[in-house]
């Protein structure tokens, strides 16, 4: 009797205990933690903004298009960005197709008329406002595929950095284009002694684009505060970016946005706002030279009088949360809360209304990109990458 009282109370227990187990895993679904809130649970109380921010270019800057499953589930995601099927040709007997096979996205490297390799795409990097680059896994490594597709020129491209004379598929995307390009991926422990080239991940950990909490820190608690006190209309458990103090506003941004040639050593994915990128080891300041356009908005900002003198930070030009870039005169209109933009008596030939609507083509013009540009079909040829300088200043070469 005793004996059969203590199985069931034993089986009661365990039942109990599983429950719990199973509750507490539910609330911690995210992968970067019980922190972490996902999302999803922004939209309840922040609406307005989150139905902005799915059409943000940060929102959409990356997309694992095999989430939870082997099979490509997000190809309605491919099929909105208008890729046209196409080839590229590196010479006579060297090109790569785009193909569509299944519903898939290919591309498909043929040499003298013989196929020989097909890899479907199965990571897409980049919004789209410029170029999108393309990724297949191999085995566990997140690999690059050999074209990108500019969507302002409309064509296929060789990516850059790769040969010009034969097809490449054996680049690997590595921790750091995640670490500025989604919200969280989860690498495989590697031996201590090899280099980024053997990363490997753990697939569908990927949190694409860059959400919510990647930029406000983890959430949860704030979440569940105010959903337990619907009737406080402060903002609890919450980093108010506007109270940091003017280095931690930029550094919130300089994270992602100052180059490629700062090394942080560790995940960028633990940064929060109000930490300072002085805190992750060796992520050291920009060490000379003009910086490219490419990724350096920060120290080209820094460099401008306007951050000098004026202490501008990356919001007073931004709307951070937009669903689309704004017209340049609707950036000058920025310009003008600190300039009045009447100021150019010397200015011959030029209408004083016109002056008013764009100081962005004057003050801020589009330069290439030193580092990176895109190589033709059929042509040794660069497509030129420009982007606006953050180096706000007088271009005396740009008036006559
Ligand atoms: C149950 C309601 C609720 C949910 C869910 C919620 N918030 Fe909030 N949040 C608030 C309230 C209330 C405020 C204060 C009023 C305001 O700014 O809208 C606030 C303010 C904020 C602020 C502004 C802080 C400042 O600078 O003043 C941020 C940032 C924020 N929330 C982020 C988030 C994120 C990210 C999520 C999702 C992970 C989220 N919130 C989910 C209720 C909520
Ligand atoms: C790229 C970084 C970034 C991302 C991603 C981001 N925010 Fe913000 N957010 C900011 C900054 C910077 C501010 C302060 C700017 C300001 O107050 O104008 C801000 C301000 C806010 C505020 C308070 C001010 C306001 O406009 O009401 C709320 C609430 C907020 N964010 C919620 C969200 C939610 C919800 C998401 C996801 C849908 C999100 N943010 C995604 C950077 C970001
Ligand atoms: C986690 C990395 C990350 C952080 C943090 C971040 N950005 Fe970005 N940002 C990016 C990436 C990646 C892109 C390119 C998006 C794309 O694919 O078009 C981008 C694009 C932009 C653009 C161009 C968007 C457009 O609509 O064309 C602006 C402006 C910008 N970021 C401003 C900011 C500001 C301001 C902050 C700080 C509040 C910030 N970013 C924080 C990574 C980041
Ligand atoms: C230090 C942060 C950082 C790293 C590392 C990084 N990027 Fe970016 N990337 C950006 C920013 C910021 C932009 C947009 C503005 C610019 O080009 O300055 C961008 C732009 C892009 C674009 C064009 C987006 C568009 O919609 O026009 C693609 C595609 C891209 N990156 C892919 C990659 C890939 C692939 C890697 C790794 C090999 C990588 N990036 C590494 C920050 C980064
Ligand atoms: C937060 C305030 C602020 C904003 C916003 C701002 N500036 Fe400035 N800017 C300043 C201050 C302060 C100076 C230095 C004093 C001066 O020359 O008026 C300055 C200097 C300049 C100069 C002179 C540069 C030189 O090398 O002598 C130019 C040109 C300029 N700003 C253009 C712009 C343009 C264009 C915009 C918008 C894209 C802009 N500013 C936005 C505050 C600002
Ligand atoms: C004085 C105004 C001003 C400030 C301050 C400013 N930006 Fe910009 N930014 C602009 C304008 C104007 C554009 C061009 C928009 C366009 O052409 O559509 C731009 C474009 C961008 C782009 C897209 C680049 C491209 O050419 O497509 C990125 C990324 C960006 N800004 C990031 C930042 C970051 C990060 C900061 C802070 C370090 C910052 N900006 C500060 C005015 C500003
Ligand atoms: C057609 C090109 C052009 C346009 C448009 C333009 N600027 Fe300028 N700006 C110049 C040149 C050139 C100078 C150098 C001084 C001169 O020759 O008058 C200058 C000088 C300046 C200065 C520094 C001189 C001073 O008086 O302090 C500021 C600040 C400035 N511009 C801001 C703006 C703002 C803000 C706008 C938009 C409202 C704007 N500019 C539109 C070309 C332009």
């Amino acid at each position: 009797m005793r004996l059969r009282r203590l199985v069931l109370l034993l089986f009661v227990l365990t039942t109990i205990l599983m429950v719990i187990v199973q509750c507490t895993q539910i609330q911690s679904s995210d992968p970067r933690g019980a922190a972490y809130a996902g999302s999803a649970t922004c939209v309840k109380c922040h609406q307005d903004i989150s139905s902005n921010y799915a059409h943000n270019a940060h929102f959409k800057t990356s997309k694992d298009l095999l989430a939870d499953s082997g099979t490509v589930k997000n190809e309605k995601y491919l099929d909105t960005l208008d890729l046209p099927v196409s080839e590229f040709v590196f010479n006579a007997g060297t090109k790569v197709g785009i193909e569509r096979r299944q519903g898939a996205l290919y591309q498909v490297a043929y040499v003298n008329g013989r196929e020989v390799k097909a890899e479907r795409t199965e990571v897409v990097f980049g919004s789209g406002r410029r170029a999108f680059t393309f990724g297949f896994w191999y085995g566990d490594q997140m690999m690059q595929m050999p074209l990108n597709y500019l969507t302002k020129a409309h064509q296929w491209a060789n990516s850059p950095g790769f040969p010009d004379d034969q097809i490449y598929f054996g680049r690997p995307i590595i921790a750091r284009c995640l670490e500025c390009h989604s919200s969280y991926i989860e690498q495989k422990a590697t031996p201590v002694n090899k280099f980024n080239e053997e990363e490997q991940f753990v697939k569908g950990s990927m949190i694409s684009g860059i959400d919510c909490e990647r930029c406000h820190g983890p959430a949860a608690e704030h979440v569940e505060f105010h959903l337990e006190n619907p009737e406080e209309k402060r903002p609890s458990h919450m980093i108010k970016y506007k109270d940091l103090p003017l280095s931690r506003r930029l550094d919130m941004c300089g994270l992602c946005h100052s180059g490629t040639e700062v090394q942080a050593n560790g995940s960028k994915f633990a940064f929060q706002p109000g930490d300072t990128l002085n805190h992750i080891p060796q992520f050291n300041t920009f060490n000379g030279g003009e910086p490219d356009v490419h990724g350096n908005q920060m120290q080209l900002l820094k460099a401008s009088p306007c951050f000098i003198i004026g202490k501008a930070d990356c919001i007073s030009c931004h709307d951070i949360h937009d669903d689309k870039p704004k017209s340049v005169a609707l950036y000058s209109n920025k310009c003008m809360t600190c300039h009045q933009g009447d100021n150019h008596p010397k200015l011959k030939g030029v209408e004083q209304a016109l002056i008013k609507q764009n100081c962005i083509d004057c003050h801020m013009p589009e330069k290439n990109s030193n580092v990176i540009g895109f190589q033709k079909s059929n042509s040794k040829d660069k497509i030129p990458y420009q982007l606006r300088t953050h180096r706000i200043a007088i271009y005396k070469d740009l008036v006559k």
